[in-house]
């Protein structure tokens, strides 16, 4: 146990925990998401759910990593019972399937990155552009290795090294980045449609679908259910407060997606471009907005650079899930883990990213007709099914067979404040009780059953 690494500092613990849990799934899956189920109403429905069910599991998630001071598998093998594993299992599941569909965009990302700098995205029809660079079956998956690459090179370095180091000099330069885009996007005309769209619930378009897109949404954002936040936790040390840091990440990360949602609605009404156009969406908009500012290029560049670095903070918190589990349960060295998980992220990662080429004729319809291809099936299957379940069985896990007397002692060190010692009744109460109920019925409810 003395010879794991730990994070060394309060900042730094944040710093790489926000890393994770802010992400494309703040910056570019958020707006498009929130879009597609009626924006403002979804607004609500999304931050109610992260503070009542998110908050409470990222303490459950971190506490049993800093109490088992091991992986997501070893945790549960040390704490027990054995067939708590599966909880494991499930993480390790949907770590491999959100790498391959992330590290497709990360790919994109970089791509755009190429593509401002050469000027070659500006002054052509934006949606052709995109649609013609992501059905391309080369340069899409060169980039996806070049993204999953430069996420392993960070992994190699360590927990202190790599994660954390790097976390803390990205975290605040995107959030100063993204306040400059939103005030140039406010200021668009038409900009107010946006802001209305975004802020102005609208609660006709709320059905049981957009309670588990919500729910989804809120695990994905912010890296719970599979135990990213629980391998971050197990280098956490005895006497960090757990509650402030939970807490922080979750307001980080809301912040984030509504600065990322002020970025993008207003752009988009004030180009009459449609909300509900999906993944592509930041992608089709942005090099839009920024060829009509001075210095667009430049500025496209920043934030196709800054969308990297927010998606490689997250994408090293999923590679470390797996890494760490092959490092300590199989006693392979952290290089050869890292080396071998890449390679086989990469091997599943190019079905996600050839959805519209080679695979193209993979494809499920929804019930409103659309087509989810293999790229939106791992999307959907881990965000809406496989962290949903891992959160409950957490949940469960952390309420009814760790119980009261470790919930209380994990969310006491470090503490000093007489008013969060006495809220623990309440979210323990939360973790046991609410939570699974409310999972359960909005998991069920969303896949169809009432
Ligand atoms: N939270 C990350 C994002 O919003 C994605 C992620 C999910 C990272 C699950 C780790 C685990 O982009």
């Amino acid at each position: 146990m003395s010879n794991r690494e730990n994070f060394t500092s309060t900042f730094g613990i944040i710093a790489a925990a926000a890393g994770s849990a802010v992400g494309l799934g703040n910056i570019w899956r958020f707006p498009y998401v929130a879009g597609q189920n009626g924006g403002g109403a979804f607004l609500i429905i999304y931050i109610l759910i992260v503070l009542i069910l998110g908050v409470p599991l990222l303490m459950s998630e971190m506490m049993i990593g800093r109490r088992a001071q091991a992986n997501v598998i070893g945790s549960f093998k040390k704490l027990g019972p054995k067939s708590s594993i599966i909880i494991g299992i499930i993480g390790l599941l949907a770590a491999f399937l959100i790498l391959a569909f992330y590290s497709t965009v990360g790919g994109w990302t970089i791509h755009y990155i190429y593509a401002s700098i050469n000027g070659e995205v500006f002054h052509t029809d934006y949606q052709n552009y995109f649609f013609n660079f992501k059905d391309n079956s080369f340069l899409p998956l060169l980039w996806q290795i070049v993204f999953l690459v430069l996420t392993a090179v960070i992994i190699l370095g360590g927990v202190k090294k790599g994660i954390e180091k790097c976390s803390k000099i990205m975290i605040p330069t995107l959030v100063l980045m993204l306040i400059i885009l939103v005030i140039r996007a406010v200021t668009l005309p038409g900009a107010g449609s946006g802001v209305n769209f975004f802020m102005k619930p609208d609660f006709s378009k709320v059905t049981g679908t957009t309670f588990l897109a919500a729910m989804g949404q809120a695990f994905f954002s912010l890296s719970i259910g599979m135990g990213a936040m629980l391998t971050y936790g197990s280098y956490i040390q005895k006497n960090e407060n757990l509650n402030f840091i939970s807490t922080s990440t979750a307001i980080t990360d809301i912040m984030v997606a509504i600065l990322g949602g002020l970025v993008i609605f207003p752009t988009l009404f004030s180009f009459n471009a449609a909300p509900d156009q999906g993944p592509g969406l930041i992608f089709v908009t942005l090099p839009a907005i920024f060829e009509q500012m001075p210095w667009g290029a430049g500025f496209s560049t920043i934030f196709f650079v800054l969308l990297l670095i927010a998606s490689i903070s997250s994408s090293i918190s999923l590679l470390e899930v797996i890494v760490a589990v092959l490092k300590e349960e199989l006693r392979w060295s952290r290089t050869l883990s890292t080396i071998l998980t890449t390679i086989s992220v990469i091997i599943l990662g190019v079905f996600a990213t050839l959805s519209w080429n080679t695979f193209q004729n993979i494809f499920l319809t929804t019930a409103s007709g659309n087509k989810m291809y293999i790229f939106d099936i791992f999307d959907y299957l881990s965000s809406n099914i496989l962290l949903p379940l891992g959160g409950l069985l957490i949940m469960i896990y952390v309420g009814w067979y760790l119980k009261k007397d470790i919930f209380y002692e994990e969310l006491s060190s470090g503490v000093h404040k007489k008013f969060t010692l006495a809220l623990r009744p309440i979210i323990f109460f939360i973790v046991k009780y609410i939570s699974p109920i409310v999972i359960l019925l909005i998991f069920l409810n969303g896949i169809g059953v009432f």
